[in-house]
């Protein structure tokens, strides 16, 4: 190697003294460097007569418009090409041809609209591309594929919206990819797969409203992922699915709330930023054992004694929690490191208002407080942007609230009817809450206006039926709540207005049946959960539940008779199904086959269930991790064989009968190392007991020949060995839940918490 450069030095040294080298008139070239620079010589063409020996070819600042097919053929040992401002509206396919040696191109500051899949052949030893600053709304399959040691890729203020599956295949040494600066709102499933060596993702400053989950759970080396400056509001229960994340940047979002689990699958977290956005106040978070830092600058942090978890937890874990108290008064601006958990304080009422009243005396002495347009009788906090006029005996909806404002309250009042047009001038509202407001009539277009809107609330009024303007003019809407009313029908013609529709309430309606003429299917493309526990829904017809992407669906306390195993073959995705308290005595075989490669939690609890075939769950398979039968009548269970991956299982409550023939239950309960909850019924000297208890089957024969009998009378022989070689990882069982106590635990979190939030704006 060493040899063969000497020599090429030599020949180089030779050819140099011999004759001087090539140099177009337009350029200055470097003989000794080997370095040729053409810069701002407004230039239409790539200069003919560079010497094939350039290493660094510099054409900054020219007017090429378009790179034709082996533009730099002449020139192949360069290593560095600069190509910025240089008005470059095409690159044609192959331009680059023939540079297998260049690791260093920029072409930022160009028009590039389209990469076509070979515009960047042949630059097979690139590293670092710079394509920042240019119009690329496109990016073909297999742009990359030839960038086999690209290691930095730089798409920055580009006009990206979408990212494709496998946009960036062939990427196989990228460490860091650039994506700020768009206008991204949907990150396909796949966008990102292959990018095995992937540590940094910027996707700051686009247009992302959700986190972006299942695509980020395919970027297993990430350790750092820029999302500041992205318009998210919420930030669910297991978002962040990135085992080997250390750094997470959520400020200057629009964060209005965050799951204490949202992390709890990114434990290596250290470092969580989130100025800058819409908190009140933080739940101790789970998951993160590592946390140095916990960035809450730019919050409206609301310092009473509903932060005094969050600041013991980072007490005891070290954690530097930054940012500041909002309030109350008496500890604005007070850091919130400094501030101890003795000062979190929550008071009674009375000293709270004398407080409040001993305040507003010093404020309106000391400075005026600012002037702000908010309704008689309504609060307007202008720092937070919100306003509430909650329970003041309004009986039609105030008008005059600030054009900033961002959380709108009036829940409590006595609206009866909404006519259209009945929020002017608050386009910026993201959540609007209208519970218990009495409602039975909105008139089409009655939100008209409220573009931002994500939130709507309108819970416990007495609508009997929705029409189909309903929601005209909130195209943003997302999250809706109408459970409480009096519905008789599912609003599928309202829906169709609000296409970006993710999760969907309709509890304690008086829903009876689903047809396809709800025209569902139209109606919610995007809906992810839909619940309509507690109507009375006794019949759901095959096309009814056209949803193509629903992962959630609850139909508890209904009045079915079946489960709708062929409607429920229209739901492809579904990952959790509430059965639960229905009267349903029979499941018949193989009646969650349309369902089986997706759903993950499956609930069957009260529903008088007398037998359910052997082959109940056929098709079921390690996919399922939460099964409940509690409370129902079976005397002996359905072939478990299968589920291979349960970590939670709850048969409590049947009048199981505990002879030899579960004998195979019980092996299977000790194969699977779970808590397995199951008590006899029969016969009545063991009724009480759990199957687990190991006296129960002593006398049973522990042969083949014995499971073989079983087989004959009772449920299937489980294969106990297929699940004794699979034990569950002892963590499930010691410091995990079962997903399903999670999402109970986190509901109960959720309105505790909701309480607190609601007494701690009231405090304000
Ligand atoms: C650059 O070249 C284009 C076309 O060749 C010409 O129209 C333009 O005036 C030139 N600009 C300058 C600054 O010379
Ligand atoms: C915390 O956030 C603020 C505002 O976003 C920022 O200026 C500051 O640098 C951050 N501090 C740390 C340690 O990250
Ligand atoms: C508030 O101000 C009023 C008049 O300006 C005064 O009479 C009253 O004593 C003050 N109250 C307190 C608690 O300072
Ligand atoms: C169903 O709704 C009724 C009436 O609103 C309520 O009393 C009952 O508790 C609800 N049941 C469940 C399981 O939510
Ligand atoms: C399923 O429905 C039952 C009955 O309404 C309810 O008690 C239970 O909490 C629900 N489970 C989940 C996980 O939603
Ligand atoms: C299996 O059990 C049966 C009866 O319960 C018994 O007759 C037989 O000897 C046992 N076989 C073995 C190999 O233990």
């Amino acid at each position: 190697m060493q040899f063969f450069a000497g020599v090429f030095l030599l020949i180089l040294t030779l050819s140099v003294t011999i004759k001087a080298r090539k140099c177009p008139e337009e350029c200055s070239c470097d003989d000794t460097k080997l370095t040729v620079a053409c810069v701002g010589k407004n230039l239409t063409e790539i200069p003919l007569g560079v010497d094939e020996i350039t290493v660094k070819l510099d054409l900054k600042n020219n007017n090429f418009q378009m790179l034709p097919r082996g533009a730099f053929l002449h020139t192949p040992y360069l290593t560095q090409l600069s190509l910025q401002r240089c008005s470059i509206i095409k690159v044609k396919e192959g331009a680059f041809r023939g540079l297998g040696r260049v690791v260093y191109l920029n072409l930022a500051y160009n028009k590039i609209d389209i990469l076509y899949q070979e515009s960047l052949d042949g630059l097979s030893s690139l590293k670092e591309l710079h394509l920042d600053h240019n119009h690329i709304e496109e990016i073909q399959p297999g742009a990359f594929i030839q960038l086999g040691f690209l290691s930095m890729l730089a798409l920055t203020h580009n006009h990206l919206v979408y990212i494709p599956n496998m946009a960036f295949q062939g990427l196989q040494n990228i460490k860091w990819l650039r994506l700020s600066y768009n206008s991204l709102n949907n990150l396909a499933p796949e966008a990102f797969t292959g990018l095995f060596t992937l540590s940094r993702l910027s996707l700051d400053h686009n247009e992302l409203q959700f986190f972006p989950t299942l695509t980020m759970m395919r970027l297993p080396e990430v350790k750092r992922l820029e999302l500041s400056f992205n318009p998210m509001t919420y930030l669910g229960e297991e978002s962040v699915l990135m085992g080997k994340l250390t750094h997470l940047y959520l400020d200057h979002m629009s964060l209005q709330d965050l799951s204490d689990q949202a992390f709890s699958q990114a434990r290596l977290l250290s470092h969580v930023d989130l100025g800058h956005n819409q908190l009140r106040y933080l739940e101790p978070l789970s998951g993160p054992t590592k946390l140095d830092v916990l960035n809450l600058t730019g919050n409206p942090i609301y310092c009473n004694c509903y932060m005094r978890p969050l600041k013991d937890w980072t007490t005891i874990g070290g954690v530097r929690l930054l940012g500041a108290c909002a309030g109350p008064p008496h500890l604005s601006d007070e850091p919130l490191q400094g501030v101890t958990s003795l000062d979190l304080r929550c008071r009674s009422n009375d000293e709270e208002e004398e407080e409040q009243k001993n305040n507003e005396n010093t404020t309106a002495t000391a400075k005026p407080r600012q002037t702000v347009k908010c309704p008689l009788n309504c609060e307007c906090d202008t720092e937070a942007h919100h306003a509430t006029c909650e329970s003041r005996g309004y009986n039609k909806v105030p008008r005059g609230f600030s054009p900033r404002t961002q959380l709108l309250d009036l829940r409590g009042n006595h609206f009866h009817f909404i006519p259209s047009s009945s929020f002017p001038g608050t386009g910026q509202v993201v959540s609007l809450h209208l519970e218990f407001c009495k409602i039975h009539e909105i008139e089409g277009g009655a939100f008209q206006g409220m573009r931002n809107l994500l939130y709507l609330y309108l819970s416990d009024n007495d609508l009997m039926s929705l029409e189909a303007k309903t929601f005209a003019g909130v195209p943003q809407l997302t999250y809706l709540h109408l459970e409480g009313n009096r519905l008789t029908q599912f609003p599928g013609a309202a829906l169709s207005l609000v296409p970006n529709l993710f999760v969907l309430h309709l509890e304690r309606n008086a829903i009876s049946k689903l047809e396809p003429a709800g025209l569902l299917s139209s109606a919610a493309p995007k809906l992810m959960e839909l619940y309509l526990s507690n109507n009375t829904i006794s019949n759901i017809a095959k096309g009814a539940l056209s949803f193509a992407l629903i992962k959630t669906f609850h139909l508890d306390s209904n009045q079915l008779t079946e489960v709708p195993a062929d409607a429920l073959t229209d739901v492809p995705h579904l990952e959790e199904l509430n059965l639960s308290q229905n009267s349903v005595r029979w499941v018949g075989p193989r009646t969650f086959q349309g369902i089986s490669q997706s759903l993950q939690r499956l609930y069957m609890d009260q529903m008088g269930i007398e037998k359910m075939s052997t082959e109940a769950l056929l098709g079921l398979g390690p996919g399922l991790k939460v099964l409940t039968v509690r409370g129902n009548q079976l005397k002996e269970l359905p072939d478990l064989t299968a589920l291979t991956g349960l970590e939670m299982i709850d048969m409590r409550d049947n009048p199981l009968v505990c002879d030899c023939a579960l004998l195979p239950l019980r092996r299977w309960m000790e194969s699977v190392n779970l808590e397995v909850s199951a008590t006899c019924g029969h016969p009545l000297g063991l009724r009480g007991q759990q199957v687990g208890d190991t006296n129960l089957f002593s006398t049973c024969p522990d042969n083949t020949t014995a499971l073989a009998e079983a087989a004959a009378v009772g449920p299937r022989p489980v294969k106990i060995k297929s699940t004794r070689g699979k034990t569950r990882p002892e963590k499930l069982k010691l410091d995990k839940l079962p997903r399903g106590q999670h999402r109970r635990k986190a509901a109960k979190q959720k309105k505790a918490k909701y309480k607190k939030m609601k007494k701690a704006n009231r405090g304000n």
